[in-house]
């Protein structure tokens, strides 16, 4: 079409035509077809009814009518940026992944930032967990370090996710609350959960309300491998360090932010990288063996503990700029899929059960979410390195092979072959025993951690913890589900039982929950686990 410069023209209804002339592009249909006017349908007569065979008007209210997707089950609130990472020095010795082999070295990356429990229109600064996803586009493949700003998770195994989530979210009957978890659902099933007292120490913490997205950490959660050029494999946890350091909100702020501004956190990453004022974060690693995992004082399978960094140091790697918002939103930010199955050669898996769990669950997720198979094609998630394969149709299928062959071995010669040398190869990690649906005794202390947490903070930070606790407990109708939680605290430190308990108007205090019975997992009949009659 030739550019044109607009002008302005009335139509007979008044309305204003913006006619294209000179630079500007002449509108079009979907189909290329030169738009003459997009403010009248087709009619029969002024006042008449619209006829069926105006395909411009058809176009354009079918396209309207399709384009919401499905939001993220969880994570749907969510905000992005493009950067980079670069690697301080070569980590050779104990990951051949591309990214991490020459100093200096840059790969591209994007970064989508959530809260998870709300909704795609929810406020930025609801008491949560938030969502800190890392999609780095390396020479081998994509990497998807798929974390949280909070190092330990609610839940020990994938199986019980959908029910924590069912939880946390709005309740089936009244469709209420959203992005709260101050609710009877959320905390009956936590308080049936003792695994989950780690993380609702954190939860109840400042780091649920922070101050902007550039002042989270960031943690890939699991246990991992690197795996050298020996096949060699040291296990890895990653830790995302901000710059400008740690902060976050009070209460009382958090709530008046969200009522004056629930888009908080996007405008001040908005702001910060298009003023040139680029957020950036240190990678750091904590690196161990096998002897050490057998001599820690926890599994290192499990997601509800954290590895101390007294104990075990981070070192550095390398460091994330942030220095480029999307062009569009719904293209990028929304369209990206993460999944944490997305490892380069170099970087494996570990045993841990949430880990194993949800390497099948995004993959699923995105192929309900994004439509089909090629969700790869999109820009935002294909890789920036060359590929090939022999993958073919299916919805949308923007890549096809070319030329005679989609199969391999073949005879002509022709496309892509597998590579022993520089392809991914799974660690051979001896692997024995009896298929069974048991959790390891190793994963039983759900206490310890949690005391260590609380302990470990300053006083201000310890009241905010206690008071936040009174705060969404107050909130619970059902008298036993309090009861229930402050049964916990006891186990995790007396003061703030008491304090919870007070703030609660409990008469006595209950006796604090079984630890051994919560380490069994054993649901038998304890007082404390009595059903409630609605
Ligand atoms: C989405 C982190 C556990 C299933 C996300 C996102 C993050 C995240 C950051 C948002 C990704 C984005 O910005 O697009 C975590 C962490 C977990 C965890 C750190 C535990 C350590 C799980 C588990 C499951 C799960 C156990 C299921 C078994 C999902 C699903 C989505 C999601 C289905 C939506 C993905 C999408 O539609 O793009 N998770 N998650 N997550 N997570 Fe997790």
């Amino acid at each position: 079409a030739t550019m044109h410069d607009q002008k302005l023209r009335r139509g007979n209804g008044g309305e204003l035509h913006q006619v294209a002339e000179g630079t500007t592009p002449i509108l079009t249909t979907a189909q290329g077809g030169p738009v003459a006017d997009d403010q009248n349908s087709l009619k029969i007569g002024e006042r008449g009814p619209t006829v069926l065979e105006d395909f411009h008007f058809r176009e354009k209210i079918f396209h309207f009518d399709h384009e919401r997707i499905p939001e993220r089950v969880v994570h749907a609130r969510g905000y992005g940026a493009h950067g980079f990472f670069e690697t301080y020095e070569s980590l050779a010795k104990y990951t051949r992944a591309d990214l991490f082999q020459k100093a200096g070295q840059r790969t591209p990356a994007f970064v989508r930032f959530s809260t998870v429990a709300g909704n795609k229109g929810s406020f930025d600064l609801a008491r949560d967990v938030r969502g800190f996803a890392v999609k780095l586009y390396t020479q081998e493949g994509n990497w998807d370090l798929v974390g949280n700003n909070i190092p330990v998770f609610f839940i020990q195994d994938a199986i019980k996710f959908p029910d924590i989530i069912h939880a946390v979210k709005q309740e089936p009957d009244r469709a209420f609350p959203q992005a709260q978890s101050a609710h009877d659902n959320f905390w009956d099933f936590i308080s049936l959960t003792p695994e989950s007292m780690h993380m609702i120490m954190w939860v109840m913490s400042d780091r649920a309300i922070p101050r902007s997205f550039r002042f989270m950490e960031g943690f890939g959660v699991h246990t991992f491998r690197f795996v050298n050029e020996q096949d060699q494999s040291t296990f890895v946890k990653f830790h995302w360090k901000p710059k400008l350091g740690l902060q976050s909100v009070v209460w009382n702020e958090a709530v008046k932010i969200n009522g004056a501004d629930p888009d908080f956190h996007r405008r001040d990453l908005w702001d910060s990288i298009k003023s040139g004022a680029f957020p950036e974060w240190e990678l750091q690693v904590q690196l161990f063996d096998q002897e050490f995992a057998d001599n820690f004082d926890f599994d290192i399978l499990d997601a509800t503990k954290i590895i101390p960094e007294e104990i075990l140091p981070p070192i550095p790697v390398g460091r994330l700029v942030l220095d480029r918002m999307p062009d569009n939103f719904f293209a990028e930010t929304e369209q990206v899929a993460f999944m944490t199955q997305n490892v380069p050669p170099g970087i494996d898996f570990s045993n841990d059960p949430l880990l194993q769990g949800r390497n099948f669950s995004y993959l699923d997720t995105q192929l309900k979410r994004l439509g089909g198979p090629n969700f790869t094609h999109i820009p935002i998630n294909a890789p920036k390195c060359p590929f090939a394969n022999f993958q073919q149709d299916g919805h949308m299928a923007m890549r096809n092979p070319i030329g005679r062959v989609n199969y391999q071995p073949n005879s002509w010669g022709e496309g892509p072959r597998e590579s022993p040398d520089q392809g991914f190869r799974a660690f051979a990690d001896a692997e024995s025993g009896q298929k069974v649906r048991l959790r390891a005794e190793s994963f039983a202390d759900h206490y310890s951690q949690a005391r260590q947490f609380y302990i470990s903070q300053t006083l201000p930070e310890q009241k905010h913890i206690a008071a936040a606790l009174t705060f969404e407990l107050s909130k619970v109708k059902t008298p036993v589900i309090r009861e229930r939680m402050v049964s916990h605290l006891l186990n995790i430190d007396d003061t703030l039982a008491a304090k919870v308990a007070r703030g609660l108007g409990l008469k006595v205090l209950p006796s604090p929950a079984d630890a051994a019975v919560s380490a069994r997992h054993d649901l038998a009949p304890s007082p404390a686990l009595s059903i409630i009659k609605k």
